[in-house]
């Protein structure tokens, strides 16, 4: 069990696979209890059950987070549960990598609901909580691409700058309330990710880069744990990793 993670109540967006499912596997071993949203109900219920099945405490409840009420639900179901959330990770993102001239107008509008808004709803949601609990973290999932653009993913570099500047504007205006932010940039993780770019010419390279790159999802729980497990008075604001044979 680490410090300052057993008993936590940790609500994670995306939790249905990739990232989000090895952080809540994760943290529920470290005795967090874990509160798993994400839109494919059966994959978070079984999630939930496995937890369970080990000792873990979690509940699954389905939400997609281009909906503010969605999120606002899977956050009243935490609390309606457990009286308090701790942590709030938002996670839930897609990657559907183009060039900006074949105009994938869909795309752009699906990477940006998700990718910001559904960061932006994740905050609505659990702020007045922990305004009210006078302590709280809030984890937001930026990427390697939130420091640098390059060709191909404008919209998606574009979308995780945001959550960087969002992330350091939360986290200057909640200092009243005594709440921790951190915001997180993996490089190539192997994921479903890949999965969300439409493109198959695009996607072909994409896969071959996190073939020959990506390395596992428990690297990014570890990340999560890092920044949770530290003492009250620590806030990690930023953390930015990638796999070491990753240039890029
Ligand atoms: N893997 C990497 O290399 C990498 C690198 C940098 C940053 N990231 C970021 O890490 C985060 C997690 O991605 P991942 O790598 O774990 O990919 P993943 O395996 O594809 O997981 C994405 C998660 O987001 C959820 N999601 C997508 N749209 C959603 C919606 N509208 N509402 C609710 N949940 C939604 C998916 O669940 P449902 O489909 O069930 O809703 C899934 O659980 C993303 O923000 C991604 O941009 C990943």
């Amino acid at each position: 069990m680490s410090d300052n993670i057993s008993g936590k109540v940790v609500v994670i967006t995306g939790a249905s696979s990739g990232l989000g499912e090895a952080t809540a596997q994760h943290l529920s071993e470290q005795g967090a209890i874990v509160v798993l949203g994400a839109r494919r109900a059966a994959r978070i219920d079984t999630l939930a059950a496995r937890i369970m099945a080990k000792g873990g405490q979690a509940i699954a409840v389905p939400t997609d987070v281009t909906d503010a009420a969605q999120v606002q639900h899977l956050v009243d179901a935490a609390l309606e549960r457990f009286a308090r959330v701790d942590v709030m990770l938002n996670n839930a993102g897609l990657m559907p990598h183009s060039p900006l001239e074949r105009r994938k107008i869909n795309d752009w509008d699906r990477t940006i609901d998700v990718n910001i808004k559904g960061v932006l709803y994740g905050i609505a949601a659990v702020l007045p909580c922990m305004q009210r609990q006078r302590s709280g973290h809030i984890i937001n999932v930026s990427s390697v691409a939130g420091h640098k653009v390059g060709v191909n993913n404008a919209v998606y570099a574009a979308t995780k700058t945001a959550v960087r500047v969002i992330s350091e504007g939360l986290r200057q205006e909640v200092k009243p309330w005594n709440l921790r932010t951190t915001v997180i940039s993996p490089g190539a993780v192997a994921t479903e990710l890949p999965g969300s770019v439409t493109e198959p010419d695009i996607a072909r390279g994409i896969g071959a880069f996190y073939e020959q790159f990506a390395i596992p999802a428990d690297s990014f729980a570890r990340a999560v744990a890092f920044a949770i497990s530290q003492p009250d008075d620590v806030d990690v604001n930023e953390i930015l990793f990638r796999p070491t044979r990753q240039e890029g």
